[in-house]
């Protein structure tokens, strides 16, 4: 089989360091991929290009996989998310976000095996914001039925196909009735008409936070909306040693986008101090989407050897500093590399 041709967009802030780290490991691992490397955010407006230039969407619609570092957004002013914009001009709907306990990473707790399934296009990322006069503004929360009853779907099918037990819905629907309304309706419906064996909760999101950091083992699968998503995976990447060691893919129906759940850390970018090790396994991620919707046995192979290796590290104590070690990205890699088979 020919290698598969993805998008490498390396981002800004630590996006080009922890991408960089990533594509070393993928060749030596001898993953059968081919990258093309195209822009966005900060980076490519620096290179007079558009924030989100078309060239770029247009490379993942016709590679149909992208591997992505994190996007700088501007806060308070500025231009639109480009993480918000590629998620929506590429309908790529759910963000799969797997949050486990990694050995070697000692936290408070040893027993977290949650997946986030989180909403991507909608609710008030919609980007629907107005100045009603001078001192007063707003911003809209969009809720469809479309996109409510086709996460819903996605998280009910990826449980059954995971053999995960149990989804837990968080809303607010006590007081955005509507909206939230909407998407427990559509989970109820979709829960009741086509997963009836899969356990089926709802809590509120506030005494659902508070839960998850008494007992974290109680989870298996969270299926939330766009902002709630996006909060409580920082949230639960806190649970297992940090944004570090969290990775993330965009799924529509024929594109898919790996990235990493944390953002470009401004505060650490260009020290070659970054743990790559989130973006690595938003690879292992990619390998294994890839395995299964291309049929390639070479991409799981290659997927695991990745794993292995890193969790060897892991366990042997090669740490990067934000989990309380010494290695710098490099090192990181290179403990990888040796570890590899
Ligand atoms: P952040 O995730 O970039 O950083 C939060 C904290 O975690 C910082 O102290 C940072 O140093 C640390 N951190 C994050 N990733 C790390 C890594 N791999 N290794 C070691 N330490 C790591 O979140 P923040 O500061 O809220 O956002 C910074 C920028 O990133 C903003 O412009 C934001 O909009 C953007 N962002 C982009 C995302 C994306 O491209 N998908 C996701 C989240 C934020």
């Amino acid at each position: 089989m020919s290698p598969h041709d993805v998008v490498l967009i390396p981002g800004d802030g630590i996006g080009p360091e922890v991408t960089d780290a990533g594509l070393r490991v993928l060749e030596a691992a001898g993953a059968p991929l081919r990258f093309q490397v195209h822009h966005a955010g900060v980076t490519a407006i620096e290179q007079g290009l558009d924030v989100l230039p078309d060239s770029t969407v247009e490379a993942i619609k016709h590679c149909g996989v992208g591997l992505k570092g994190p996007c700088t957004t501007p806060v308070g002013e500025g231009f639109t998310s480009v993480n918000v914009q590629l998620r929506q001009k590429l309908n790529l709907f759910a963000a799969v976000r797997p949050v486990r306990n990694l050995e070697g990473i000692t936290t408070r707790f040893d027993d977290v095996n949650l997946v986030i399934i989180r909403e991507n296009t909608e609710g008030l990322y919609s980007g629907v914001e107005n100045q009603v006069t001078p001192d007063v503004v707003m911003s809209m929360k969009v809720a469809t039925q479309t996109a409510c009853d086709r996460i819903s779907r996605f998280g009910f099918r990826f449980a059954t196909l995971r053999q995960r037990n149990k989804i837990t819905v968080f809303h607010k629907a006590n007081i955005m009735k509507l909206t939230d309304g909407l998407f427990l309706r559509c989970a109820q419906q979709v829960h009741q008409s086509e997963y009836p064996n899969i356990a089926y909760e709802e809590m509120i999101i506030d005494a659902g936070c508070m839960k998850i950091v008494q007992d974290p083992s109680q989870f298996d699968v969270l299926l939330l909306e766009n902002l709630y998503g996006d909060v409580v995976s920082d949230l639960c990447a806190g649970l297992v040693g940090g944004l570090g060691v969290v990775p993330g893919a965009n799924i529509g129906e024929d594109l898919a986008v790996f990235e990493a759940v944390h953002g470009s850390a401004p505060d650490i970018a260009g020290q070659g101090v970054a743990n790559p090790l989130a973006l690595i396994m938003s690879s292992v991620m990619m390998l294994n989407h890839l395995a299964d919707t291309r049929n390639d046995p070479a991409c799981r192979a290659a997927g695991d050897r990745i794993k292995t290796s890193y969790n060897r590290a892991l366990a042997d104590g090669c740490h990067t500093r934000d989990l309380g070690g010494d290695l710098d990205t490099s090192g990181f890699v290179a403990a990888l590399l040796e570890r590899l088979d």
